[in-house]
């Protein structure tokens, strides 16, 4: 079965085909980091009008890369949510206006659940599974019983740990997304010099709380008076030592929990998804930590694309069939745990 996979939920723009949920034949993605790079972070109606620009643009280079015509596609899987309202209103009408015109089946999938399915594409992985998202609006451990089914068991209080990494890292003078030139930053650094705490969850065991942790960095990087954008009160050789310290305390959370948990219910393997499973520092934390086999994304996988949505489409047509076109809404909120 051919799936044509099409994601616009923050700022990248993608096309794929998928064959059987598995086989990638393109991944077409066009980011918009430049766009919104000079306003240190995504603004929301410039995304919207470069995802309306550059989808045509896009699936063009999907149907032509993958050597397919879009009457031989089976199946338009489209991100439906969460995700910013207007750029979800894009992708999900491009992909309703494809499928009624061509007479294709629709799905609509939840994008945060497809983020681990990008982890199962390759490989055959052993169920139940402990799934880690860790993306830049979500931090979550959920049970995978199959390819499609999820069970959430724990999340964010607050922050997700990309956003907590995009938002020290401005404080560190990084350009944003700053997420993967804080772990550059911290490569030179001392994980140990500063010790920070990580935020209490309460009664919820396998919660997380970074604000806190932000708060802290905040105070460490610019004084207790300082703003994000205020001058430092820590050296240039201080603020390596600053972001290793960061990464060594909210990694060690999350290896930490993710390993309780898969414990507590029984899990044969962890699949982590979500764009911080890039980073080099957290692999190893959580390998190191925990026994079980650990399936992560390939590299292109990782971040927000068109393939993972197809994929993810797949499972969901083959357990609940299709979505009605004519009903189907962009769900901007809509949360982990939905069935
Ligand atoms: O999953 P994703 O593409 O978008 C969402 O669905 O939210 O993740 C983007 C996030 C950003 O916050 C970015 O800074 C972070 O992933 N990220 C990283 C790394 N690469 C991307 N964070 C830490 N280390 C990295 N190497
Ligand atoms: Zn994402």
């Amino acid at each position: 079965m051919l799936v044509l996979g099409i994601e616009s939920t923050c700022d990248e723009t993608g096309c794929a085909i998928v064959e059987d949920g598995r086989k990638i034949l393109s991944n077409i993605v066009s980011s918009q980091t430049e766009l919104h790079e000079v306003y240190g972070g995504v603004v929301p109606e410039l995304a919207s009008r470069r995802h309306i620009e550059i989808f045509p643009t896009i699936l063009k280079q999907a149907l032509a890369e993958a050597d397919v015509t879009l009457k031989q596609i089976d199946l338009i899987a489209v991100a439906k949510g969460p995700g910013l309202i207007g750029a979800l209103l894009v992708g999900l009408n491009f992909a309703k206006g494809l499928a009624l015109s061509q007479g294709i089946p629709f799905v609509g999938v939840n994008h945060v659940k497809a983020h681990l399915t990008a982890a199962m594409m390759e490989k055959e992985v052993p169920f139940p599974a402990l799934g880690l998202i860790v993306s830049g609006g979500h931090t979550a451990l959920v049970v995978v019983k199959s390819e499609g089914e999820f069970e959430l068991i724990g999340q964010t209080q607050n922050d997700a740990i990309g956003e907590t990494f995009d938002k020290v890292a401005t404080m560190l003078g990084l350009k944003y997304p700053g997420g993967p030139k804080l772990e550059l930053l911290a490569k030179g650094g001392n994980p140990l010099r500063f010790p920070l705490k990580i935020g209490r969850t309460g009664d919820r065991p396998y919660d997380f709380s970074f604000s806190g942790l932000k708060t802290a960095m905040l105070y460490l990087i610019k004084g207790q008076n300082g703003s994000s954008h205020g001058p430092d009160v820590i050296s240039e050789e201080e603020k390596k030592d600053a972001a290793a310290s960061f990464q060594h305390v909210a990694f060690t959370d999350i290896a930490n929990k993710a390993t309780l948990a898969a414990k507590e219910f029984g899990c044969k393997s962890i699949i982590v998804g979500g764009g911080v499973s890039r980073n080099l520092t957290l692999r190893i934390y959580l390998e190191e930590k925990c026994q079980l086999p650990i399936f992560w994304p390939q590299d292109e996988l990782c971040l927000d694309n068109g393939a993972m949505i197809a994929s993810h489409g797949y499972f969901e047509y083959k357990r609940k069939g299709t979505s009605d076109p004519f009903d189907l809404e962009a769900l901007p909120r809509i949360p982990i745990g939905e069935k």
